[in-house]
């Protein structure tokens, strides 16, 4: 429960907090949440960046306290205490969740509820047949890329392509913008400050283009429904909503599904029990997520006055960051012997991975159907499927903000891709949809620019090479 103090606190968060940016380099940030928590407590002071000081929350119940808490901690980056005195602006190179904009996202109360009903209302009206249509058509695509080879490193060929591939068609774009829009993404996820807010930038420009593009021409997708939605968002509302969402889909997605394939392949009683019908795919997935959550850190919120919270003292403009990972771990919630382990279980769904409260994730059918599709698509197609490397060997990516596997090195029998072209959907036609006309590229002058960047990043070239 969260106290008020009598008194304003001192500044520990400034004085010597811990530099997290560091382990996270080195791809350990994993195992200092119970160094940390030794040290400070269930609240910790820690660095994602040089003189960039957050609390870390740690614990289970604070976490969840600090989520369902919006009056006492607001999501509007603009109440940070730093933006407050004038020794940062929102607009300066931040880490993801540090920066602003005019998603729902960084809103708070009515102006939250304002700007995510069209977020809401537009997932709502995807039917599960057009989800799975589309997922599967976007798995099967890149399948066919490598299924002929007998080897591929699921993580670059497959989990980081799949959720960018899956949002652009539902965004209403061609595929060959996927591949842009995911090395965004994972531009954005960076915990270079730099990287992340100019792959922001040059994410703006793009979705700038698509609402353009939808407002002309509106189709069966979220950008037009958003765009028609009752609560009139602005066309730069919309823009900045969909960056949300494509950096807030992406790299989690990714990353989830990275970690139940190599639990799934890595982990034979748990892989003979999902192939046995002993256990559901979403009974493996919520498994996934207690063990190796896909997101262990994420930023931010702010105090909106004094506050004490796993008996730390918060001051008015502090800034706290989730400590996923941490709490997933938490040794409170172990039950009865101490060698038991902690309820990472797929029969408990408690966990705290899509957020909760005000601004809890509106997308997780979405993200669970791009897991399950891929897993579910990978399994049919790619008979034999093995890792290609002993399990020991698989790394993590160093990342502060998310954790998933470097690279899962898998081999397989070859086979030939599907026969093309694919067949039309009649999930639409279902609809009501009618057949939308061939999406065009948006004739924007600033997303050419963002294409050629990425063209030239050499990272389509190592793929296709
Ligand atoms: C495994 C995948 C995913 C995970 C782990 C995840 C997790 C989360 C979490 C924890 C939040 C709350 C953030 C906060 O409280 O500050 C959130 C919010 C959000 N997520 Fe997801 N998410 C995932 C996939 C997606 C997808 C696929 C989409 C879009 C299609 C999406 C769109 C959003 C949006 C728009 C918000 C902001 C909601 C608001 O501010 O009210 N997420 N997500």
């Amino acid at each position: 429960m969260t106290e008020r103090p009598d008194t304003a606190p001192g500044c520990p968060l400034h004085e010597a907090p811990f530099p997290l940016y560091k382990y996270a380099e080195h791809g350990e940030a994993e195992r200092v949440w119970e160094t940390l928590r030794e040290r400070f407590g269930q609240v910790a002071p820690v660095e994602l960046e040089p003189g960039l000081p957050v609390w870390l929350l740690l614990g289970y119940e604070e976490n969840l306290e600090v989520m369902r808490d919006w009056g006492g901690f607001s999501r509007d980056t603009r109440r940070w205490c730093d933006v407050r005195d004038g020794k940062r602006s929102p607009g300066d190179d931040l880490p993801i969740g540090m920066g602003h904009s005019s998603s729902a996202l960084y809103a708070d109360g009515a102006e939250h509820a304002r700007l995510i009903a069209p977020v809401a209302d537009a997932l709502a009206r995807l039917s599960d047949a057009r989800l799975r249509a589309d997922t599967t058509r976007a798995a099967d695509r890149l399948i066919d890329d490598f299924c002929a080879q007998g080897d591929a490193d699921l993580m670059a060929d497959f989990c980081t392509l799949i959720p960018a591939m899956v949002l652009n068609r539902l965004f209403g774009l061609d595929d060959h913008f996927g591949y842009a829009l995911g090395d965004l993404t994972a531009a954005m996820w960076s915990h270079d400050g730099d990287r992340s807010a100019e792959a922001a930038a040059r994410m703006r420009d793009y979705f700038a283009g698509l609402v353009r593009h939808k407002r002309a021409v509106p189709g069966e997708d979220l950008t037009s429904w958003m765009l028609g939605h009752g609560q009139r968002p602005t066309d730069a509302e919309t823009a900045d909503q969909l960056v949300t969402m494509a950096a807030a889909a992406h790299l989690p997605t990714a990353n989830l599904l990275g970690n139940v394939l190599r639990e799934l392949l890595a982990d034979d009683a748990l892989a003979s029990d999902y192939a046995g019908g002993g256990l559901l795919l979403g009974e493996v997935v919520d498994h996934v997520v207690w063990t190796a959550p896909p997101v262990q850190v994420l930023p931010a919120r702010f105090a909106t006055r004094p506050a004490v919270v796993g008996g730390t003292r918060v001051a008015e403009g502090e800034p706290l960051a989730f400590g996923l990972a941490a709490a997933h771990a938490d040794p409170r919630l172990r039950r009865g012997d101490r060698d038991e382990a902690a309820v990472p279980s797929g029969h408990n769904r408690a966990h705290l991975i899509w957020g909760a409260g005000e601004h809890r994730c509106p997308a997780r059918a979405v993200a669970e159907r791009i897991v399950e599709i891929g897993v579910e698509r990978l399994r049919a197609r790619l008979p034999g499927l093995r890792l290609a490397l002993p399990a020991e060997e698989l790394w993590w990516a160093p990342s502060l903000f998310y954790r998933g596997p470097a690279a899962l090195p898998v081999e397989f029998e070859p086979s030939a891709p599907l026969p093309a072209p694919e067949p039309p959907a009649p999930e639409r036609a279902a609809e009501g949809a009618g057949p939308e006309p061939a999406p065009e590229p948006p004739s924007d002058a600033l997303l050419v620019r963002v294409l050629r960047w990425w063209q030239g990043s050499g990272r389509r070239a190592r793929r296709k090479g």
